[in-house]
């Protein structure tokens, strides 16, 4: 039986400092000198479970009726933030991933922006002049990740949210459903090969069991 539930609790590695670095650590991230690391947990046929460490980012909210009509607004705003409309007229270097925060059937609410601030700023962010630009501590969490090679758009996101949530259902993994995050990796004008995901933050122990192909699942 591939249950790994029980025991992933025991595999987790919890390391104390916010897991910024060094972007040669990951072979997806390669525009910015750092990117958000993480710890991988498993991964099966259909996701990928990561811990990520509680890192500090900074956020814009908008509502909207998808991604597409505000993604253009609130990277102004933060990229304002980061040429130095904050309190130390500080320019603070680009990270990757950048991550949305997109509400639940992906259309209509609010959309949450958020750039990672580089590993130099995460104890002691300067603070935004913006009133609309925030920053935001995220705790540490596990999340179940799924990848895609094309644009971060609402189409795309979409469809492989959907098609996560339904590999977490068929295994009965518990996540935050009212919302999930799309993190984006290239810049909009980039050549080099995309990476984008899908991120749903797992409740509990996560899941790790494959649904397929061992007979486990009576009740389909
Ligand atoms: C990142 O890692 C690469 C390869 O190990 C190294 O050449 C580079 O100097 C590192 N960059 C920083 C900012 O530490
Ligand atoms: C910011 O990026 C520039 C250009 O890539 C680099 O030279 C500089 O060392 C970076 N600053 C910090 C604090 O890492």
């Amino acid at each position: 039986m591939i249950c790994l539930t029980g025991l992933v609790g025991f595999l987790l590695v919890l390391t104390a400092e916010a897991r910024v670095g060094n972007s040669s650590e990951l072979d997806f991230c390669g525009e910015t000198e750092q990117c958000l690391l993480f710890d991988l947990i498993c991964k099966t046929n259909k996701y990928e479970v990561r811990h990520y460490d509680s890192v500090k980012w900074v956020s814009t909210d908008y509502s909207a009726i998808s991604m597409e009509f505000i993604m253009i607004p609130s990277f102004w705003r933060l990229y304002g933030y980061i040429t130095g409309d904050n309190n130390a007229g500080q320019k603070i270097n680009m990270t990757a991933p950048v991550v949305m925060k997109i509400p639940k059937k992906g259309i209509f609410g609010t959309f949450t922006m958020s750039f990672l601030l580089p590993a130099e700023h995460q104890m002691n962010p300067p603070q935004p002049t913006n009133d609309n630009v925030y920053i935001q501590e995220m705790p540490a969490m596990n999340v179940y990740v799924t990848s895609y090679e094309t644009f971060m758009i609402t189409l795309n996101d979409k469809k492989h949210a959907d098609t996560l949530a339904k590999a977490l259902e068929k295994v009965s993994a518990q996540y935050e459903d009212g919302f999930h995050y799309a993190a984006g990796y290239n810049s909009p004008m980039s050549k080099k090969k995309r990476h984008s995901e899908v991120w749903y933050i797992a409740e509990g122990d996560p899941v790790c069991s494959s649904s397929n192909g061992n007979g486990q699942n009576s009740q389909s």
